[in-house]
C-alpha cells in the first residue's frame, strides 16, 4: 500500500503563524506536525509515501524529511502549484500511484487511535471502492458529514453542511482504490473554487463503493487548524507522553520497532538531538530503556 500526505494550503486560519511557515512544519508539542501523519502510515506498515506541498514549502519539507531512508521508509515529493482542493492531490499522485490503491492523510490531521493502524493494515487492497473514516464530534457542521446504513456504507455525504444528517465527522484519512485520479479528473471546482474531497467520495458513494470506518471509542482525532484546537493538540501531546514516557507520533521508533533501523542507525539519529529530550529518548528506546 502507498501513502500520500497533503501538506498544501494557505493556513489562513492561523495567520499571521502560517504566513511564512506551511502549518504542517509548526510544532506540536515536541515535533513538527507532519511528523504525525508520517507515524500513522508508517504505523500501518505504509513505507511508500508521496509527499505533496506548494513551491515554497516542498524544499523544506525535502530538508526536514530527505529520502526517508533513515527512516527505513521512501519519501517522494509533488509539487501542488496551488492549492486548489484536496481532490487535486489525487491527480497529482497520479505518476506516483499509476492506478494502484492507496492511503491518503491530510498532514494536520493527528489520530492517536488503537486501532487504526490495525484496520490500515487490513484493508484489502484488491478491494474496490472507497472508505472513509468517520468520527462522532459535537460540531459535525465544520466538517464533510456522512451518514450510513447498518452494514456500514455510506448513504449521504456532504461537506460542511449547515444541518447536518448525522454527527460522524469524515476525519481526514482515506483509502482509495486505483479509480480515484480517473474519478477525480471529471470533478468541476465547487463554489469555492476547490475540487473538493467530498465530491470524489460522492462518485464512489453513487457507485455503491463508499465504505465507512468508525473510530472507536477512546480514539483521539484533532484538528489543528485554529490557534485553539493547535494549542489543545499540543497539550494532548504533551499530557499523554509526560504521563506514560512514551512519544506519541515519533517516527523514528516506529522504524525502529518495526526493524525497518536497527540501532546503530537509531542512535546516529538520536546523536545530534541528544542534547535535548527527543534525542535522549531515542537513546533510552536504542538501549531498551523505555
Ligand atoms: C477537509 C475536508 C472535510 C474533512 C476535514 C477533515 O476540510 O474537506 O471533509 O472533514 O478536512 O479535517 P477542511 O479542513 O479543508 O476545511
Amino acid at each position: 500500500m502507498q501513502g500520500i500526505i497533503l501538506a498544501g494550503g494557505t493556513g489562513s486560519r492561523l495567520f499571521p503563524m502560517t504566513l511564512s511557515v506551511n502549518k504542517q512544519l509548526l510544532p506540536v508539542y515536541d515535533k513538527p506536525m507532519i511528523y504525525y501523519p508520517i507515524s500513522t502510515l508508517m504505523g500501518a506498515g505504509i513505507r511508500d509515501i508521496l509527499i505533496i506541498s506548494g513551491p515554497a514549502e516542498l524544499p523544506l519539507y525535502q530538508r526536514l524529511l530527505k529520502d526517508g531512508s533513515q527512516w527505513g521508509v521512501h519519501f517522494d515529493y509533488a509539487l501542488q502549484e496551488h492549492p486548489d482542493g484536496l481532490a487535486q492531490a489525487l491527480l497529482i499522485a497520479e505518476p506516483f500511484t499509476k492506478g494502484r490503491p492507496a492511503v491518503m492523510i491530510l498532514g494536520d490531521n493527528l489520530f492517536v487511535s488503537p486501532d487504526l493502524n490495525r484496520i490500515l493494515r487490513n484493508l484489502d487492497e484488491s478491494a474496490t471502492g472507497a472508505t472513509v473514516f468517520a468520527y462522532p464530534v459535537t460540531d459535525p457542521e465544520r466538517y464533510g458529514v456522512v451518514e450510513f446504513d447498518d452494514s456500514l456504507r455510506a448513504i449521504s455525504i456532504e461537506e460542511k453542511p449547515r444541518v447536518p444528517k448525522s454527527k460522524y465527522a469524515v476525519t481526514g484519512i482515506y483509502h482509495y482504490d486505483g479509480h480515484a485520479a480517473e474519478y477525480a479528473r471529471t470533478l468541476k471546482p465547487s463554489a469555492r473554487g476547490e475540487l473538493e474531497i467530498t465530491d470524489l467520495n460522492m462518485i464512489y458513494l453513487k457507485r455503491g463503493e463508499l465504505k465507512v470506518h468508525i473510530l472507536s471509542r477512546g480514539t483521539a482525532w484533532l484538528d489543528t487548524g485554529t490557534p485553539d484546537s493547535l494549542l489543545d493538540a499540543s497539550d494532548f501531546v504533551r499530557i499523554i507522553e509526560n504521563r506514560q514516557g512514551l512519544k506519541i507520533g515519533c517516527p523514528e521508533e516506529i522504524a525502529f520497532n518495526q526493524g525497518w533501523i536497527g540501532r546503530d542507525e537509531l542512535l546516529a539519529l538520536a546523536a545530534p538531538l541528544s542534547k535535548n529530550l527527543y534525542g535522549q529518548y531515542l537513546i533510552d528506546l536504542a538501549h531498551g530503556e523505555l
